[in-house]
C-alpha cells in the first residue's frame, strides 16, 4: 500500500467520511456500551456521526484500542484506520523526569533516549501518535506548564526539541515502535502575560521568529508529522484560527508538510475569544486557518458537512485537509498495519527492566546540586531523613497519567536500607524532638506535589510551603546541618531558605527511580552533574526572569545608581541562574584558544583545556556564549550557542573541541531576515551563564 494514491482515494470519499478523517474523539465514544458524559455528553453523536471519525484520543490500553480498530474497520466503507493518539510526555508506565528536568541534564543523547524508550513502552499500550515534545519557550516561574519546557533557552530548546523529535519517530516512521511526533503549542504559548494559563501572548513578528520558531523548525527540519496549535493568541487571533501563523509561517515560512491538529476544544473557543459567535463560525475560520483535525471540539464533526453543501466552504479546502491526515497515516505504516502498536498481548510487556533503568540515567544526570557548603556527598556519617515526600510515591510529575506508582520505592523504602540513616516519621509524635536529637545532619526532601505544576497550575506563590520554611528556619536555629531537596516542576522562589541551608538539590521531579537516584547522589555514588534550564528567581516580582535578557540604556552596574534599571525592593539578579549546576568534582578551565578572526561563513572552533583538580570523577558542561557588540537590533546580552557534555577523571586535564556554527552568530533583524553582523563579539565560556572567561572574536 506504500503507493497508494492519496487523492484517488480522497475522490471514493463521500463528504461525511472526508470530514470525519478531520474529527478527533475520545476513546469512550467507542468502548464498549460507554456512555459519554461531562460537557460533550449534550453533542449526542449518532453512531454513524462517531464512525467517520479519523482519530482517537486517550485509548486507556493496547486491547481497547484494538477493539476500536477492528470494530471500526468492520464498520468504515473507506477501511483508513484510526490513529490512537496520546499524551506521552515523559516515559509511558516508566517514567522519565519532567522534561524541564530533562532538559536540566543539558545532554541531547539522553533526551533522545527518553523519547527512544517512551516510544517501546508505548508500542505496548495502544498509542501511535505523542503530543509531545513541547517546543514553548519558558520564561516565566509563575506558569505551570514549565515542567514540560525545555526552558528559557531557544538554543538548549530547539536542539532538545529535535532529539526527542528524532527519538520518538526513529530513522523511519513506519518501523516497530515509533510514534508520530507532535510538537506543540504553535506559538508562543509559554510567553502568555502574567504566567496565567490560556492567557493572551504579545510577541513581535521579529521575536517571534527569533526566540520561538527555531525549535519548531528544528522539530520540522528532523520530521515531526504534527504540529498542535497553541490556546493563545498571538497578535490578538487565537493561534487555532491564525491563518498566518498555521498557514503562512508554519507551512510556508518553515516547511512543514504534516498534520496541524488544534488543542484541545480550542476551536470553539474562539466564541469566548469573541471571533466567532456560533460552532458554523468557529469552523469556517479553523478550516481556513489550516487546522487539519479538531480536536474535541465538535465543531468539525457538527458543521463542516452543512458548510460544504451550502457552498460556504469549498470541498477542494476539505480535500487539502484530508490530504494531511491521510498521508500521515500512509507515512506511518497504518495501511499495510492498522494495527501497529495495538497488540493486546504486549498489554502486559511495561515496565521494562531496560525502560526503568534508562529512568534512572535521566534521573542522575538531571538533578541539579545548587549549593553545596561541603555537607554532601554523606558517607559514613549519620544523618536523618524528613519531610512530606519521604514517605510517599509522589515523585513522577504532572503528565504521567500511565506512570504506575508500583515501580516506585519510596525514598523511605531506599534510605532505609542504609544504616546511618534514621527516617523520621512525618506524621509521628514529638517528630521535632526526634529530629533535633538524632545526629547533626539532616536531609529534608520538600517542594511541590505533582499536581501543583503542569495545564491550568499558574501560581503567584512560588516559595516552598510556610511550614516547611518554618521546619527549616527551626533546625537550622538548633544547629543543624541541613540538605534540602526540592521536588517541582517549575523555578521554585528559594530565598527564605537559601542561606539556611548548607546543601540544596533541585530534583525537579525526577520519575520512577527518584529515590533511587537521589539516595546515589546524596551519598556519592553518583557525581551530579545537572545545570538548570531554567533561571530560579529571588521572589515573584522578578518573574518572567532570565539570563539571555536584554540591555537597557541604563545598565545595572551598582545598587547606589539611582536612575538605572532596577528594582528599589530586590535584586537585580535571579538566585540561581541558567546553566548553574555544581558537581563534587572540581573541574576548572585552564585556557580557551580560538582565533581572533573568522570569516562570516566560518565556524568558530574552541580548544579549551579543563582539569579537574579534584580526586573525584565527574562529568561537566562546557558552555559557550555570544554576544553581537555592535547589532542593528538590540541583541541579548548573552546567549548559548553551544555546549557540549564531557566525562572527566579524577585528577584529569583534557582538551575540549567545541565549535560555533557559523549561522549561531546571525539574528532575525527588522526586516524578519536572517543576517549576520560583521564586527566584533564577546565569546563567553564557562561551566554556567555567570563565571564565564570572555574572549573577542571579529567577523571580518
Ligand atoms: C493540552 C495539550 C494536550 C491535549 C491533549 C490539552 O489540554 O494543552 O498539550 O496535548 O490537552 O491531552
Amino acid at each position: 500500500m506504500k503507493n497508494i494514491d492519496i487523492n484517488k482515494l480522497i475522490a471514493t470519499l463521500t463528504i461525511e467520511e472526508k470530514v470525519g478523517q478531520l474529527v478527533q474523539l475520545t476513546a469512550d465514544h467507542f468502548i464498549g456500551e460507554a456512555e459519554i458524559t461531562g460537557p460533550y455528553a449534550k453533542y449526542n453523536l449518532s453512531d454513524e456521526q462517531k464512525y467517520y471519525a479519523g482519530s482517537i484520543i486517550g485509548a486507556p490500553d493496547a486491547t481497547n484500542a484494538y477493539e476500536i480498530q477492528k470494530t471500526y474497520l468492520e464498520k468504515s466503507n473507506h477501511k483508513i484506520p484510526l490513529l490512537f493518539m496520546a499524551d506521552v510526555i515523559h516515559g509511558s508506565h516508566s517514567i522519565f523526569p519532567v522534561p524541564l528536568g530533562a532538559a536540566s541534564s543539558f545532554n541531547p543523547k539522553l533526551i533522545n533516549d527518553i523519547a527512544k524508550y517512551s516510544s517501546i513502552e508505548a508500542a505496548n499500550t495502544g498509542v501511535q501518535v505523542t503530543f509531545s515534545p513541547m517546543a514553548d519557550l519558558a520564561r516565566d516561574a509563575r506558569w505551570g506548564r514549565n515542567m514540560e519546557s525545555n526552558g528559557e533557552d531557544p538554543y538548549l530548546n530547539k536542539v532538545l526539541t529535535s532529539e526527542y523529535v528524532k527519538g520518538y519517530q526513529g530513522n523511519q516512521l513506519d518501523s516497530n515502535s515509533t510514534l508520530v511526533s507532535c510538537v506543540k503549542h504553535f506559538a508562543g504559548y509559554g510567553m502568555v502575560e502574567s504566567g496565567r494559563e490560556y492567557n493572551y501572548s504579545d510577541l513581535s513578528e521579529r521575536v517571534l521568529n527569533e526566540m520561538h520558531y527555531p525549535s519548531y523548525k528544528a522539530a520540522i527540519d528532523s520530521g515531526a508529522g504534527m504540529v498542535m496549535s497553541a490556546f493563545n493568541t498571538i497578535d490578538c487571533i487565537p493561534a487555532t484560527v491564525n491563518r498566518k501563523l498555521l498557514t503562512d509561517d508554519l507551512r510556508g515560512k518553515l516547511g512543514f508538510d504534516g498534520i496541524v491538529i488544534s488543542d484541545w476544544g480550542a476551536v470553539t473557543e474562539t466564541i469566548n475569544h469573541k471571533l466567532a459567535d456560533s460552532f458554523e463560525g468557529c469552523a469556517k475560520l479553523a478550516v481556513d486557518a489550516g487546522i487539519d483535525i479538531d480536536m474535541m471540539s465538535f465543531a468539525y464533526i457538527l458543521e463542516l458537512v452543512e458548510l460544504v453543501k451550502k457552498g460556504e466552504i469549498e470541498e477542494s479546502r476539505i480535500d487539502e485537509l484530508v490530504y494531511n491526515v491521510i498521508k500521515i497515516k500512509k507515512d506511518y505504516g497504518l495501511f499495510e498495519n492498522p494495527y501497529k502498536n495495538l497488540d493486546p498481548k504486549k498489554d502486559k510487556e511495561i515496565g521494562l527492566k531496560t525502560v526503568l533503568d534508562k529512568t534512572k540515567e535521566v534521573a542522575d544526570e538531571s538533578i541539579v546540586l545548587l549549593k553545596n557548603d561541603g555537607m554532601l556527598p554523606l558517607k559514613d556519617e549519620k544523618y536523618c531523613i524528613y519531610g512530606r515526600k519521604v514517605d510517599s510515591k509522589d515523585y513522577m510529575g504532572p503528565w504521567s497519567w500511565q506512570g504506575k506508582t508500583e515501580y516506585i520505592s519510596s525514598i523511605k523504602d531506599v534510605f532505609a536500607k542504609d544504616e546511618n540513616c534514621q527516617i523520621i516519621d512525618y506524621n509521628g509524635a514529638n517528630f521535632e524532638q526526634q529530629i533535633f536529637d538524632h545526629s547533626k545532619k539532616i536531609v529534608l526532601f520538600m517542594g511541590e506535589n505533582s499536581w501543583e505544576s503542569g495545564e491550568a497550575k499558574s501560581k503567584t506563590n512560588i516559595k516552598l510551603k510556610i511550614e516547611e520554611i518554618d521546619i527549616i528556619k527551626r533546625l537550622k536555629m538548633a544547629g543543624k546541618e541541613i540538605t534540602l531537596v526540592v521536588f517541582a516542576g517549575r523555578p521554585l522562589d528559594l530565598s527564605d531558605v537559601d542561606m539556611l541551608c548548607d546543601s540544596i538539590i533541585y530534583a525537579w521531579f525526577p520519575g520512577s527511580r527518584a529515590a533511587e537516584a537521589l539516595y546515589d547522589i546524596i551519598t556519592g555514588v553518583v557525581n551530579p552533574s545537572g545545570k538548570l534550564a531554567m533561571s530560579l528567581p529571588k521572589s515573584v516580582g522578578q518573574c518572567p526572569i532570565y539570563y539571555n535578557n536584554y540591555p537597557t540604556g541604563r545598565p545595572y552596574e551598582k545598587a547606589e545608581e539611582a536612575y538605572v534599571t532596577k528594582y528599589i525592593d530586590e535584586s537585580h539578579y535571579p538566585l540561581y541562574s541558567f546553566g548553574h549546576g555544581l558537581s563534587y568534582s572540581d573541574v576548572v578551565i585552564k585556557e580557551v584558544q580560538m582565533s581572533e578572526t573568522k570569516g562570516l561563513n566560518d565556524n568558530l572552533e574552541l580548544t579549551v583545556v579543563v582539569e579537574n583538580e579534584s580526586n573525584i570523577a565527574g562529568k561537566e558542561v562546557l558552555q559557550v556564549y555570544l554576544n553581537d557588540l555592535v547589532a542593528s537590533v538590540v541583541r541579548p546580552r548573552k546567549e548559548l550557542k553551544a555546549f557540549t557534555k564531557f566525562e572527566i577523571g579524577a585528577g584529569e586535564t583534557k582538551i575540549i573541541n567545541i565549535t560555533v556554527d557559523s549561522k549561531e552568530f546571525g539574528y532575525i533583524n527588522q526586516n524578519i531576515e536572517h543576517t549576520i553582523d560583521k564586527g566584533k563579539f564577546e565569546v563567553m565560556v564557562g561551566f554556567n551563564s555567570e563565571d564565564i572567561e570572555t574572549k573577542i572574536v571579529e567577523i571580518v
